[in-house]
């Protein structure tokens, strides 16, 4: 039996109706049925003769010779411009997206914030080294380090003394990685209580302490809390590995607390409390154009004024997702990230609930939005553009996109929608407003259809998580789309199957669907994948399928992730015209770049079968180069991409010979194409 996903669904959500509905995606049985029932009838003699020529060459080379299939091209007839912000980033913290994920810092449960329960018991991720078993480690409330982080770490350490060493360790996120000739930044506040001074010791060992990748000694000062920072710099002859612990310790006896102890690799671009230097780069091979943020489920539970600032004064929350949430990734770390990427922000502000009427009971969070808003965008001169500055970043972002809530349903959210409409577009006419509007989850039979009435918002906000028949059959969802009515972003969307990452199977209805949105990308200005993350550790995730996985020391791309590098690599800036007659589960997108000429088709051939196709393309002084490119993505439909085997399912460039106005291509069994087709 195929991988059955554990029960996903928010602890906390905005949008009530989704409480309880487990995600399960289903096996695929019509995928063989559908494709059995179009079969041609053939010679029995035929059948057999194939029969015989196929099996003895191979199963995945097989081929079927149907109707004459074609594939009509108008090169010089453009029916849509591609939107510029077509294909972006929706994240939010799942499946230990920032904590144990993108956010680069190892030390789990930091700091250990009252009130919010770590998920491994009441001292989370720490555990106490002291081989006499006389050692005490306690939640200390009483010596608090800031109103944000009241609760520190108590190390009782009576039985300490040269050559036995009493303290700490703190396996970070299922395992702390470690490279060679590599520098980490440690620091962490730290008290001494009763006269005690230390030293303290801190290292990244392996589990047993057996093996030492990295040490250094630090004096503990009397007095107040004290922020501590060092480098623990490791050797070159390290084997890479994520077996490993930071542990502080001492060998002289005494009391001492510390707190927020944090433990950074090189991170992107190296910013402090920065991200990871993999995962970035995965993501900026995509060239996205924007970042929905910060949910999804966890914009519920966003507060985002605590998420600024200093980390001292970041109390962190408890997850829609039901683990804590640092707020390490705070507000500033989002436009950051936009920033470095390139990325428009896509700012989700929280809208209140069912129950929130509009009104004075909703002013509140309109406030809230306002003050998010201005922190971003405001002049020094304003509140909390000050504050912007006093963090650290005095440019202002730019921002035109603002969404309000997250599928959002129920009655009340159309006057709810029109108070926030109304308070933003009086300050900052020029930002663009998304309102929630359809959720279509064929994996659990979900529908929504939220109605804007009072209000024309400027997009609206469409989320499906298909079946993979349904991505397939809904791939046309938007060719008959209203082009006078709002635009659209598919704010979420994904083929569910597989787990924690996607497989070829879903790759294909991915690839399927984004022809459709890539053909109306003058409608569909904007759409993003999601989830977007996955710590693949058993524990750590809640929803599958993802796009990227990682643990704490790899990470890969799944082949949702290829299809859609393939398309947003492969984007032109029109889509001209084509139609496709003659076989079912063949899906196509053509769009062309304007400056250069370049003709891009988009293929995929969900079918069991390869397939030839003719491509005939038409339109005056049309001339193409006789070699053009194809880029292939293969697989077998339970196929996938996995932190063993991280490139099983990836794109392969070849040259394509015999490029003209007609021409023969032969688009291979369960398979994702680009032709690119250059001018000459
Ligand atoms: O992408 C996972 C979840 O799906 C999001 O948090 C939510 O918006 C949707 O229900």
């Amino acid at each position: 039996m195929r991988n059955r996903v554990r029960e996903l669904r928010p602890l906390v959500s905005m949008s009530v109706g989704r409480l309880n509905r487990p995600r399960l995606p289903g096996e695929n049985t019509l995928l063989k049925q559908s494709e059995e029932r179009m079969k041609p009838i053939r010679p029995r003699a035929f059948c057999v003769l194939v029969g015989i020529i196929l099996s003895s060459v191979s199963m995945a080379a097989s081929v079927h010779a149907p109707q004459h299939a074609v594939l009509q091209i108008e090169a010089n007839k453009v029916v849509a411009r591609v939107s510029p912000n077509h294909a972006g980033l929706m994240t939010e913290e799942i499946n230990h997206s920032f904590d144990g994920g993108l956010y680069a810092e190892l030390v789990r449960d930091r700091a250990l914030t009252v009130g919010i329960q770590p998920k491994a018991g009441a001292l989370g991720a720490w555990t106490v080294i002291d081989q006499l078993s006389a050692a005490g480690l306690a939640l200390d409330v009483t010596n608090s380090l800031s109103e944000a982080l009241p609760g520190s770490l108590r190390i009782d350490a009576p039985s300490a003394s040269p050559g036995h060493r009493v303290g700490i360790a703190n396996g970070g996120f299922w395992g702390i990685p470690v490279h060679p000739s590599t520098s980490y930044r440690l620091s962490f506040y730290g008290k001494a209580l009763r006269e005690f001074s230390g030293p303290l010791q801190v290292s990244i060992e392996s589990p047993d302490g057996a093996t030492t990748y990295a040490r250094t000694e630090i004096p503990l000062l009397p007095g107040p809390w004290k922020k501590y920072e060092t480098v623990l710099k490791t050797t070159s002859l390290i084997t890479p590995t994520a077996d490993a612990r930071l542990v502080i310790s001492t060998e002289h006896p005494g009391t001492f607390l510390v707190n927020l102890v944090s433990l950074f690799p090189p991170t992107w671009k190296d910013r402090p409390n920065g991200t990871r230097v993999d995962l970035m780069q995965k993501l900026a091979d995509l060239h996205p154009k924007f970042l929905r943020f910060p949910g999804g489920s966890y914009l519920a539970s966003f507060e985002w004024k605590k998420t600024i600032g200093a980390l001292i004064e970041r109390p962190g929350n408890s997850n829609a997702w039901g683990y804590p949430s640092s707020y390490g990734m705070g507000y500033l770390e989002f436009l950051e990230w936009c920033e470095d990427l390139g990325m428009e922000p896509v700012l989700g502000v929280k809208a209140g609930d069912l129950q929130t009427a509009a009104g004075s009971a909703l002013q509140p969070l309109v406030q809230d939005a306002l003050d998010e808003i201005e922190y971003a965008t405001g002049a020094t001169t304003t509140r909390w553009g000050a504050r912007r500055v006093q963090d650290g970043h005095p440019e202002p972002f730019k921002l035109h996109y603002v969404e309000v809530g997250n599928e959002e349903e129920g009655p009340s959210y159309d006057a709810r929608f029109a108070q926030f409409y109304d308070a933003i577009k009086a300050r900052y006419p020029a930002i663009q407003l998304i309102a929630s509007s359809l959720i279509v989850d064929t994996a659990n039979q979900h529908y929504v259809t939220t109605q804007v009435k009072s209000r024309v918002p400027d997009v609206l906000d469409d989320h499906f998580y298909l079946k993979v028949e349904d991505a397939f059959s809904k791939a046309d969802q938007y060719d008959h789309y209203d082009r006078g009515g709002p635009k659209i972003f598919v704010g979420e969307w994904a083929t569910v199957e597989g787990s924690p990452t996607s497989n070829m199977l879903a790759a294909l209805g991915d690839a399927a669907w984004m022809t459709g949105m890539e053909r109306n990308s003058d409608v569909v200005v904007m759409q993003a994948y999601a989830p977007l993350f996955v710590n693949v550790n058993k524990e750590a995730y809640q929803w599958s399928p993802n796009l990227i996985g990682y643990d704490a020391l790899n990470s890969y791309c799944s082949p949702s992730y290829y299809a859609q590098l393939m398309f947003n690599t492969y984007r032109g800036d029109e889509v001209i015209a084509s139609t496709f007659k003659g076989l079912p589960r063949l899906f196509f997108s053509v769009t062309k770049d304007s400056t250069t000429g370049t003709i891009n088709v988009k293929a995929v051939n969900a079918s069991r079968f390869s397939h030839k196709v003719e491509i005939r393309i038409t339109g005056g002084g049309v001339e193409l180069e006789a070699v053009g490119k194809v880029v292939e993505l293969t697989g077998e439909p339970r196929e996938t991409n996995s932190i063993q085997a991280p490139t099983k399912i990836v794109p392969v460039e070849r040259s394509l010979n015999g490029v003209g106005t007609t021409f023969e291509h032969m688009f291979p069994r369960y398979s994702v194409t680009v032709l690119e087709l250059r001018a000459r």
